[in-house]
């Protein structure tokens, strides 16, 4: 197994420091097609990871692989535009390098954004979805291999993975800004087909309330590093067989495209954090 070292880790931290002088507090992984964040950092240094030692390099469309390092809300962040999906060939290990980097740097805090596939039939297409927690389904698991101390505990708590304060800070700031927020279970898989109709009906009976590819690994290796972490799923579509038409990747970047403002104002509404 491809197991990353606290010298990669320190590797990494180090280039990106070379580039800027900024100590990020808070981290955000932006999800398909919600990289837009990116364009409201004030006077971001944009690193590529190809750039950055032992980053792996993103494939899919609509995630452009970079680091933006700047100000948010007057807070200083560490963004990624474009995150590593285990369906891309990447182990859990490397997909949640980027998260020990965040950390490595500075930040305590990790928003994690994802599109996801709606399996409670009271969402629709465009909701936006805090995440009040998670079932790994990926068969993967990020700290699998020897345990370095330094970095985190054997066997880490995840009673509450996604932060109760931050879920009710979103809550807040969703109810000021006059939308509804959905909340609910993420539950991930490998991918990356789309799941069938008698996956999604399992998924539910399992108490998922939205699916997909993303996430969990990050999440893990978060908070085996003692971060604290807010998620909100974008609902790009249903599931598939709760309406009666097929899942197209088009389909997920058309509706986060709409989600868009709201999206932003949840986030940039949530800082400081
Ligand atoms: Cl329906 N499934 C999965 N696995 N990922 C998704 C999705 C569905 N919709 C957006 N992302």
């Amino acid at each position: 197994m491809n197991t990353l070292t606290a010298a990669q880790i320190k590797e990494a931290a180090a280039y990106i420091q070379s580039k800027t002088s900024i100590q990020p507090e808070i981290g955000l992984i932006m999800g398909s097609g919600l990289g837009v964040l990116g364009d409201y950092i004030e006077h971001p240094v944009v690193i590529p990871y190809h750039d950055i030692p032992h980053f792996p390099v993103s494939t899919v469309e609509g995630h452009a692989g970079e680091l933006l390092i700047g100000t948010l809300s007057n807070r200083p962040v560490v963004l990624m535009r474009g995150r590593f999906h285990m369906y891309e060939g990447y182990g859990p290990e490397l997909t949640a390098f980027p998260v020990r980097v965040m950390k490595a740097i500075g930040a305590a805090k990790l928003v994690v954004t994802n599109a996801a596939g709606g399996i409670n039939t009271n969402f629709q297409a465009g909701d936006l979805m805090l995440i009040s927690d998670q079932i790994n389904l990926t068969g993967r698991n990020p700290l699998i291999g020897p345990n370095d101390n330094e970095l985190g505990v054997r066997f880490p708590d995840m009673s509450e993975a996604y932060s109760g304060r931050l879920r009710a800070l979103a809550r807040e700031v969703a109810q000021q800004q006059g939308f509804d927020l959905q909340e609910g279970v993420y539950l991930s898989v490998l991918g990356p087909s789309y799941e069938t109709p008698a996956e999604i009906r399992m998924m539910r009976t399992l108490g998922a309330d939205a699916v997909g590819m993303s996430t969990v690994a990050e999440v893990i290796a978060a908070r085996h590093a003692g971060l604290e972490v807010l998620g909100i799923s974008c609902i790009s579509n249903m599931a598939s067989g709760i309406l009666n038409q097929p899942l197209s990747h088009d389909e997920v970047m058309e509706t986060t495209e709409a989600v868009k403002s709201r999206f932003l104002g949840l986030v940039q509404g949530v800082m400081p954090l």
